[in-house]
Protein backbone atom coordinates (compact mmCIF):
# COMPACT_ATOMS: atom_id res chain seq x y z
CA UNK A 1 0.00 0.00 0.00
CA UNK A 2 1.24 3.70 -0.66
CA UNK A 3 2.34 5.20 2.15
CA UNK A 4 -0.65 8.17 1.90
CA UNK A 5 -2.92 5.11 1.49
CA UNK A 6 -1.87 3.54 4.62
CA UNK A 7 -2.00 6.74 6.32
CA UNK A 8 -5.14 7.45 5.39
CA UNK A 9 -6.72 3.72 6.53
CA UNK A 10 -4.96 4.75 9.72
CA UNK A 11 -6.26 8.16 10.14
CA UNK A 12 -9.91 6.92 9.82
CA UNK A 13 -8.96 4.44 12.47
CA UNK A 14 -7.31 6.73 14.84
CA UNK A 15 -11.14 8.89 14.13
CA UNK A 16 -12.99 5.54 15.47
CA UNK A 17 -10.81 5.63 18.22
CA UNK A 18 -11.14 8.45 19.72
CA UNK A 19 -14.78 8.60 19.04
CA UNK A 20 -14.74 5.22 21.15
CA UNK A 21 -12.24 7.07 23.67
CA UNK A 22 -14.95 9.90 24.43
CA UNK A 23 -17.63 7.76 24.45
CA UNK A 24 -15.77 6.02 27.65
CA UNK A 25 -14.67 9.30 29.17
CA UNK A 26 -18.73 10.46 28.95
CA UNK A 27 -19.72 7.09 30.58
CA UNK A 28 -17.02 6.98 33.42
CA UNK A 29 -17.60 11.02 34.62
CA UNK A 30 -21.40 9.90 34.17
CA UNK A 31 -23.01 10.05 38.48
CA UNK A 32 -22.30 6.58 39.90
CA UNK A 33 -19.32 5.81 36.52
CA UNK A 34 -15.82 4.35 37.87
CA UNK A 35 -13.86 7.33 40.38
CA UNK A 36 -17.35 8.93 41.62
CA UNK A 37 -16.13 8.27 45.26
CA UNK A 38 -12.57 9.16 46.24
CA UNK A 39 -11.96 11.51 43.40
CA UNK A 40 -14.59 13.88 43.22
CA UNK A 41 -13.35 14.66 47.30
CA UNK A 42 -9.96 14.85 45.68
CA UNK A 43 -11.37 17.57 42.85
CA UNK A 44 -13.29 20.03 45.48
CA UNK A 45 -10.70 19.79 47.99
CA UNK A 46 -7.31 20.85 45.82
CA UNK A 47 -9.10 22.71 43.00
CA UNK A 48 -7.24 26.44 43.10
CA UNK A 49 -9.22 29.57 42.14
CA UNK A 50 -5.54 30.68 41.06
CA UNK A 51 -5.47 28.57 37.98
CA UNK A 52 -3.14 28.24 35.16
CA UNK A 53 -1.24 30.81 34.40
CA UNK A 54 -0.82 32.05 30.39
CA UNK A 55 3.30 33.23 29.29
CA UNK A 56 3.74 36.81 29.23
CA UNK A 57 4.25 36.30 24.83
CA UNK A 58 1.58 33.58 23.44
CA UNK A 59 2.15 33.90 19.90
CA UNK A 60 2.21 30.05 18.73
CA UNK A 61 5.40 31.03 16.99
CA UNK A 62 6.47 27.90 15.38
CA UNK A 63 3.39 26.74 13.94
CA UNK A 64 3.09 30.64 12.81
CA UNK A 65 6.92 29.95 11.05
CA UNK A 66 5.59 26.61 9.34
CA UNK A 67 2.06 27.81 8.09
CA UNK A 68 3.42 30.67 7.08
CA UNK A 69 5.64 28.73 4.25
CA UNK A 70 2.24 27.79 2.65
CA UNK A 71 0.79 29.39 0.02
CA UNK A 72 -3.15 29.32 -0.24
CA UNK A 73 -2.88 26.77 -2.59
CA UNK A 74 -0.79 24.60 -0.53
CA UNK A 75 -3.01 24.78 2.15
CA UNK A 76 -6.30 24.47 0.09
CA UNK A 77 -4.29 21.01 -1.33
CA UNK A 78 -3.72 19.81 2.30
CA UNK A 79 -7.26 20.22 3.25
CA UNK A 80 -8.17 18.73 0.10
CA UNK A 81 -6.25 15.29 1.22
CA UNK A 82 -7.87 15.47 4.72
CA UNK A 83 -11.29 15.36 2.91
CA UNK A 84 -10.57 12.76 0.55
CA UNK A 85 -9.99 10.67 3.52
CA UNK A 86 -13.62 9.13 5.02
CA UNK A 87 -14.31 10.53 8.05
CA UNK A 88 -11.61 12.58 8.74
CA UNK A 89 -12.59 16.34 8.08
CA UNK A 90 -15.95 15.51 9.74
CA UNK A 91 -14.19 14.25 12.82
CA UNK A 92 -11.45 16.55 13.00
CA UNK A 93 -12.72 20.42 11.22
CA UNK A 94 -16.73 19.28 12.22
CA UNK A 95 -18.52 21.32 10.17
CA UNK A 96 -15.93 23.96 9.31
CA UNK A 97 -15.62 25.86 6.16
CA UNK A 98 -11.84 25.95 6.27
CA UNK A 99 -9.33 24.54 8.66
CA UNK A 100 -8.77 27.02 11.16
CA UNK A 101 -6.58 24.90 13.60
CA UNK A 102 -3.37 25.10 11.75
CA UNK A 103 -1.32 22.82 14.10
CA UNK A 104 -4.05 19.68 13.18
CA UNK A 105 -3.88 20.59 9.26
CA UNK A 106 -0.10 20.17 9.48
CA UNK A 107 -0.11 17.23 11.58
CA UNK A 108 -3.16 15.57 9.88
CA UNK A 109 -1.11 16.41 6.16
CA UNK A 110 2.06 15.23 7.46
CA UNK A 111 0.28 12.10 8.67
CA UNK A 112 -1.40 11.68 5.41
CA UNK A 113 2.01 11.88 3.81
CA UNK A 114 1.83 14.84 1.64
CA UNK A 115 5.30 15.00 0.12
CA UNK A 116 4.01 19.35 -0.59
CA UNK A 117 4.28 19.70 3.03
CA UNK A 118 7.32 17.94 3.88
CA UNK A 119 8.96 20.47 0.95
CA UNK A 120 7.33 23.62 2.33
CA UNK A 121 8.10 23.18 6.01
CA UNK A 122 11.11 21.15 6.11
CA UNK A 123 8.86 18.64 8.61
CA UNK A 124 9.70 14.89 8.74
CA UNK A 125 7.46 12.41 8.24
CA UNK A 126 8.49 9.88 10.98
CA UNK A 127 6.29 7.82 13.66
CA UNK A 128 8.34 6.22 16.06
CA UNK A 129 7.14 2.32 16.17
CA UNK A 130 5.23 1.35 19.21
CA UNK A 131 8.52 -0.14 21.43
CA UNK A 132 10.22 2.96 20.68
CA UNK A 133 9.68 5.67 23.38
CA UNK A 134 7.65 8.53 22.53
CA UNK A 135 5.14 10.66 24.75
CA UNK A 136 3.07 11.45 21.52
CA UNK A 137 1.84 9.24 18.55
CA UNK A 138 -0.92 9.15 15.76
CA UNK A 139 -2.11 11.84 13.52
CA UNK A 140 -2.88 14.46 15.17
CA UNK A 141 0.86 14.43 16.39
CA UNK A 142 2.57 13.77 13.06
CA UNK A 143 4.17 17.28 13.24
CA UNK A 144 5.94 16.69 16.17
CA UNK A 145 5.22 18.50 19.91
CA UNK A 146 4.30 21.39 18.12
CA UNK A 147 2.69 22.57 21.20
CA UNK A 148 5.74 22.21 23.43
CA UNK A 149 7.57 23.74 20.47
CA UNK A 150 5.63 27.07 20.54
CA UNK A 151 5.63 26.83 24.47
CA UNK A 152 9.68 27.04 24.41
CA UNK A 153 9.99 29.64 21.84
CA UNK A 154 7.19 31.96 22.94
CA UNK A 155 8.29 31.28 26.65
CA UNK A 156 11.73 32.48 25.24
CA UNK A 157 10.44 35.76 23.55
CA UNK A 158 8.98 36.91 25.86
CA UNK A 159 11.65 36.63 28.60
CA UNK A 160 13.14 38.88 25.54
CA UNK A 161 15.80 36.09 23.96
CA UNK A 162 16.24 37.02 20.54
CA UNK A 163 16.45 33.42 18.14
CA UNK A 164 18.61 34.97 15.57
CA UNK A 165 21.59 35.30 18.74
CA UNK A 166 21.08 31.01 19.68
CA UNK A 167 23.82 29.42 17.60
CA UNK A 168 23.27 25.93 19.68
CA UNK A 169 20.34 24.78 21.18
CA UNK A 170 19.67 20.90 23.32
CA UNK A 171 16.80 19.42 23.79
CA UNK A 172 17.57 17.75 27.31
CA UNK A 173 15.89 14.75 27.63
CA UNK A 174 14.57 14.18 24.03
CA UNK A 175 13.05 10.71 23.90
CA UNK A 176 12.36 10.05 19.99
CA UNK A 177 12.93 13.87 19.22
CA UNK A 178 9.14 14.64 19.01
CA UNK A 179 9.96 18.51 20.08
CA UNK A 180 13.14 19.09 18.49
CA UNK A 181 11.51 17.83 15.05
CA UNK A 182 9.42 21.12 14.44
CA UNK A 183 11.89 23.46 16.12
CA UNK A 184 15.00 22.36 13.48
CA UNK A 185 12.34 22.42 10.87
CA UNK A 186 11.02 26.11 11.68
CA UNK A 187 14.99 27.44 12.57
CA UNK A 188 17.41 25.06 10.60
CA UNK A 189 20.02 28.13 10.89
CA UNK A 190 20.34 26.76 14.59
CA UNK A 191 22.48 23.69 15.24
CA UNK A 192 19.87 21.34 17.08
CA UNK A 193 21.15 18.51 19.38
CA UNK A 194 18.99 16.23 21.42
CA UNK A 195 19.80 13.83 24.04
CA UNK A 196 18.66 11.25 26.57
CA UNK A 197 19.43 7.81 28.66
CA UNK A 198 16.89 6.05 26.39
CA UNK A 199 19.53 4.67 23.57
CA UNK A 200 17.04 2.42 21.70
CA UNK A 201 14.76 6.29 21.47
CA UNK A 202 18.02 8.41 20.53
CA UNK A 203 19.48 5.47 18.21
CA UNK A 204 15.89 5.89 15.74
CA UNK A 205 15.98 9.40 16.33
CA UNK A 206 19.27 9.91 14.75
CA UNK A 207 18.28 7.25 11.93
CA UNK A 208 15.23 8.93 11.26
CA UNK A 209 15.75 12.57 11.75
CA UNK A 210 18.65 13.69 10.20
CA UNK A 211 20.03 17.44 10.36
CA UNK A 212 19.96 17.31 14.34
CA UNK A 213 22.60 15.70 16.36
CA UNK A 214 21.14 12.85 18.90
CA UNK A 215 23.27 11.35 22.08
CA UNK A 216 22.96 9.01 24.47
CA UNK A 217 23.22 10.77 28.32
CA UNK A 218 24.08 9.12 31.10
CA UNK A 219 22.01 9.20 34.09
CA UNK A 220 24.87 11.39 36.00
CA UNK A 221 26.82 14.66 34.22
CA UNK A 222 28.66 15.64 32.72
CA UNK A 223 27.19 16.08 28.96
CA UNK A 224 30.35 15.33 26.35
CA UNK A 225 30.34 18.90 25.14
CA UNK A 226 32.21 21.58 25.96
CA UNK A 227 31.72 24.76 28.33
CA UNK A 228 29.43 27.00 26.88
CA UNK A 229 28.87 24.92 23.78
CA UNK A 230 25.13 26.49 24.07
CA UNK A 231 23.36 29.37 23.71
CA UNK A 232 19.68 27.50 25.36
CA UNK A 233 18.76 24.07 26.57
CA UNK A 234 15.32 23.46 27.42
CA UNK A 235 13.79 20.66 28.80
CA UNK A 236 10.28 18.98 28.86
CA UNK A 237 9.05 17.05 32.02
CA UNK A 238 12.75 16.29 33.42
CA UNK A 239 12.98 18.17 36.27
CA UNK A 240 9.73 16.62 36.98
CA UNK A 241 11.27 13.17 37.80
CA UNK A 242 14.67 14.57 39.16
CA UNK A 243 15.19 13.55 42.95
CA UNK A 244 16.18 17.40 43.89
CA UNK A 245 19.49 16.05 44.82
CA UNK A 246 20.06 14.98 41.23
CA UNK A 247 18.25 17.89 39.78
CA UNK A 248 20.69 20.40 41.90
CA UNK A 249 23.83 18.34 40.16
CA UNK A 250 22.06 18.92 36.28
CA UNK A 251 21.24 22.77 37.01
CA UNK A 252 25.20 22.82 37.46
CA UNK A 253 25.63 21.05 34.76
CA UNK A 254 23.36 22.81 32.80
CA UNK A 255 25.64 26.16 34.29
CA UNK A 256 28.59 24.88 32.22
CA UNK A 257 26.94 23.82 28.95
CA UNK A 258 25.18 27.00 28.91
CA UNK A 259 27.30 30.40 27.32
CA UNK A 260 27.25 33.52 30.22
CA UNK A 261 23.81 34.75 29.14
CA UNK A 262 22.31 31.49 27.45
CA UNK A 263 18.82 30.14 28.30
CA UNK A 264 17.28 26.84 29.98
CA UNK A 265 13.32 26.59 29.66
CA UNK A 266 11.93 23.78 31.84
CA UNK A 267 9.17 22.53 33.22
CA UNK A 268 8.55 21.47 36.39
CA UNK A 269 5.29 20.06 38.79
CA UNK A 270 4.56 22.50 41.15
CA UNK A 271 1.50 23.39 43.28
CA UNK A 272 -0.87 23.55 40.03
CA UNK A 273 -0.33 19.85 39.30
CA UNK A 274 -1.17 18.64 42.53
CA UNK A 275 -4.81 20.28 41.10
CA UNK A 276 -4.51 18.61 37.84
CA UNK A 277 -3.90 14.85 39.26
CA UNK A 278 -6.44 15.13 42.42
CA UNK A 279 -8.81 16.37 39.20
CA UNK A 280 -8.48 13.55 36.90
CA UNK A 281 -8.25 11.00 40.09
CA UNK A 282 -5.07 10.44 39.14
CA UNK A 283 -3.62 11.05 42.77
CA UNK A 284 -6.04 10.34 46.05
CA UNK A 285 -6.92 12.89 48.59
CA UNK A 286 -4.31 11.50 50.94
CA UNK A 287 -1.38 11.82 48.67
CA UNK A 288 -2.23 15.27 47.20
CA UNK A 289 -2.20 16.55 50.94
CA UNK A 290 0.47 14.80 51.40
CA UNK A 291 2.40 16.52 48.65
CA UNK A 292 0.98 19.83 49.68
CA UNK A 293 2.73 19.28 52.83
CA UNK A 294 5.89 18.56 51.34
CA UNK A 295 5.79 21.76 49.52
CA UNK A 296 4.87 23.80 52.36
CA UNK A 297 7.42 22.03 54.36
CA UNK A 298 10.32 21.38 52.68
CA UNK A 299 9.74 22.90 48.99
CA UNK A 300 9.77 19.30 47.41
CA UNK A 301 8.20 16.13 47.43
CA UNK A 302 9.79 13.34 45.20
CA UNK A 303 8.80 9.16 44.78
CA UNK A 304 10.59 6.82 42.93
CA UNK A 305 7.44 5.50 40.95
CA UNK A 306 9.09 3.71 38.04
CA UNK A 307 9.70 0.24 39.91
CA UNK A 308 12.16 -2.18 39.34
CA UNK A 309 12.19 -2.40 35.27
CA UNK A 310 12.98 1.58 35.33
CA UNK A 311 11.41 4.26 32.78
CA UNK A 312 10.94 2.24 29.60
CA UNK A 313 14.28 0.63 30.61
CA UNK A 314 16.27 3.19 31.85
CA UNK A 315 17.03 2.72 35.53
CA UNK A 316 17.81 5.27 37.99
CA UNK A 317 17.13 5.29 41.80
CA UNK A 318 17.16 8.95 41.54
CA UNK A 319 14.60 9.47 38.30
CA UNK A 320 10.79 9.00 39.51
CA UNK A 321 7.91 11.60 40.11
CA UNK A 322 9.18 15.19 41.68
CA UNK A 323 7.00 18.20 42.59
CA UNK A 324 8.87 21.17 43.50
CA UNK A 325 7.49 24.34 44.81
CA UNK A 326 9.03 27.69 43.09
CA UNK A 327 10.42 28.74 46.25
CA UNK A 328 12.90 25.53 45.90
CA UNK A 329 13.53 26.78 42.14
CA UNK A 330 14.47 30.31 43.27
CA UNK A 331 16.60 28.92 46.51
CA UNK A 332 17.98 26.61 44.29
CA UNK A 333 18.90 28.91 41.04
CA UNK A 334 19.47 32.17 42.50
CA UNK A 335 21.97 34.27 41.95
CA UNK A 336 23.66 31.97 39.98
CA UNK A 337 20.66 32.19 37.33
CA UNK A 338 18.18 35.15 36.74
CA UNK A 339 14.46 33.73 36.53
CA UNK A 340 12.82 35.86 33.44
CA UNK A 341 9.48 33.97 33.55
CA UNK A 342 7.33 31.44 35.63
CA UNK A 343 3.87 30.18 34.47
CA UNK A 344 2.43 28.33 36.67
CA UNK A 345 0.58 25.08 35.13
CA UNK A 346 1.23 26.40 31.88
CA UNK A 347 2.62 22.99 30.69
CA UNK A 348 -0.82 21.31 30.21
CA UNK A 349 -2.92 22.83 32.97
CA UNK A 350 -0.29 20.91 35.21
CA UNK A 351 3.73 21.78 34.84
CA UNK A 352 4.68 24.82 35.55
CA UNK A 353 7.12 26.53 33.13
CA UNK A 354 10.15 28.54 33.95
CA UNK A 355 12.87 30.53 31.48
CA UNK A 356 16.33 31.15 33.34
CA UNK A 357 18.93 32.89 31.96
CA UNK A 358 22.35 31.84 32.92
CA UNK A 359 23.99 34.99 34.60
C1 LIG B 1 8.40 12.56 30.35
S1 LIG B 1 9.57 12.10 29.15
C2 LIG B 1 9.74 13.62 28.25
C3 LIG B 1 10.39 13.43 26.93
C4 LIG B 1 10.50 14.68 26.06
N1 LIG B 1 11.09 15.78 26.78
C5 LIG B 1 9.16 15.05 25.50
O1 LIG B 1 8.55 16.01 25.99
O2 LIG B 1 8.72 14.37 24.58
C6 LIG B 1 11.03 12.00 30.11
C7 LIG B 1 12.28 11.65 29.34
O3 LIG B 1 13.41 11.62 30.24
C8 LIG B 1 14.20 10.50 29.97
N2 LIG B 1 14.92 10.00 31.18
C9 LIG B 1 14.73 8.83 31.83
N3 LIG B 1 15.58 8.71 32.85
C10 LIG B 1 16.33 9.80 32.86
C11 LIG B 1 17.39 10.23 33.68
N4 LIG B 1 17.81 9.51 34.69
N5 LIG B 1 17.95 11.40 33.39
C12 LIG B 1 17.50 12.16 32.37
N6 LIG B 1 16.48 11.80 31.55
C13 LIG B 1 15.91 10.63 31.80
C14 LIG B 1 13.23 9.48 29.47
O4 LIG B 1 13.91 8.51 28.69
C15 LIG B 1 12.24 10.30 28.68
O5 LIG B 1 12.62 10.43 27.34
Amino acid sequence: MPRSARGRAALAGTAARARSAAARLARSSAPGGRGAGETRSARAGFARTLGPQPLAHEAATVTRILYGRLSEQDVAATEQLIRDTPGAWEHYFAGAERAHNHDLLLALGMWLGSELLSERTGLIRAEPPEDIHAMTRGAQNAAGGLYEANMVIDALTGAGADMSLIGAGLDFGCSSGRVVKPLAAAYPEIRWLGCDPNEPAVTWAREHLPGIEFFASGNLPPLALGDGALELVYAISIWSHFKPSRGELWLAEMQRLLAPGGYLVMTTHGPTSVAHYASIGQRSAAQSQEILDALYEQGWWYAAEFGTTGDWGVLDPEWGTAFVSPEWVLAQLCPAWRVLEYAPGRNQDNQDVYVLQRV
